[in-house]
């Protein structure tokens, strides 16, 4: 049994994937609190629905940079989390935050890194490189987060086919449903490698 905090910017379509394991009683852990960077994002929603305390933090919540950075900490210290679990996040973490939970946040990526990672894959575009690369296998990968982006320790990845016609809508669906399959999984081994 563990406990982690989620980041989140977007849907929340992996957010909520791992909820459902948790209700399953598939994943041995609770999720204590939800950060998002715009308030009105389908995570957030999620996380009412859910009962999931929600912060926002942004630069318009906190338009002081020392004061943005240390509102993270805020909400982590209040919380006896073992794990940040960044699902689909599109800010940077800060170093305060990456210092404070080191080799304890975890990032999932819809590529297969090191390939298509890095500044700028982000969205549609990780799909359309991959489409443009000819590739015949795709997928996606859950790893540690450090100060570079994507670059931190690779803990899962799952392969997903690319098919001729695939349009980068497409392929991200698929690779999405993938992803939902992987975290949870990913975190669990994790964690029970850290004797959770
Ligand atoms: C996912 O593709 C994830 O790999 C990336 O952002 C997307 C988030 O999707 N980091 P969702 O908000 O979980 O639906």
């Amino acid at each position: 049994m563990f406990n982690f905090g989620v980041m989140a910017s977007g849907a929340g379509s992996n957010f909520e994937a791992l909820l459902k394991q948790i209700q399953k009683k598939r994943l041995q852990a609770a999720c204590c609190f939800l950060i998002v960077n715009n308030k009105n994002c389908g995570a957030a929603q999620i996380a009412q629905k859910n009962k999931i305390p929600v912060y926002h933090i942004s630069a318009l919540t906190h338009p002081n940079p020392k004061e943005y950075e240390e509102a993270f900490l805020t909400v982590i210290e209040q919380y006896p989390i073992d794990f940040l679990v960044l699902a689909g996040y599109m800010k940077k973490v800060s170093s305060l935050l990456l210092e404070r939970l080191k080799n304890r946040i975890l990032n999932i990526h819809p590529s297969l890194l090191p390939d298509f990672g890095g500044k700028g894959f982000y969205g549609l575009r990780v799909h359309e490189a991959v489409l443009k690369a000819h590739r015949s296998w795709t997928g996606a990968t859950v790893h540690l987060v450090n100060s570079k982006y994507d670059e931190g320790r690779i803990l899962g990845q799952s392969m997903v086919p690319v098919f001729k016609n695939d349009t980068a809508e497409v392929l991200a669906e698929r690779v999405l449903k993938s992803e939902h399959k992987l975290y949870w999984k990913t975190l669990r081994d994790y964690a029970s490698s850290l004797g959770y």
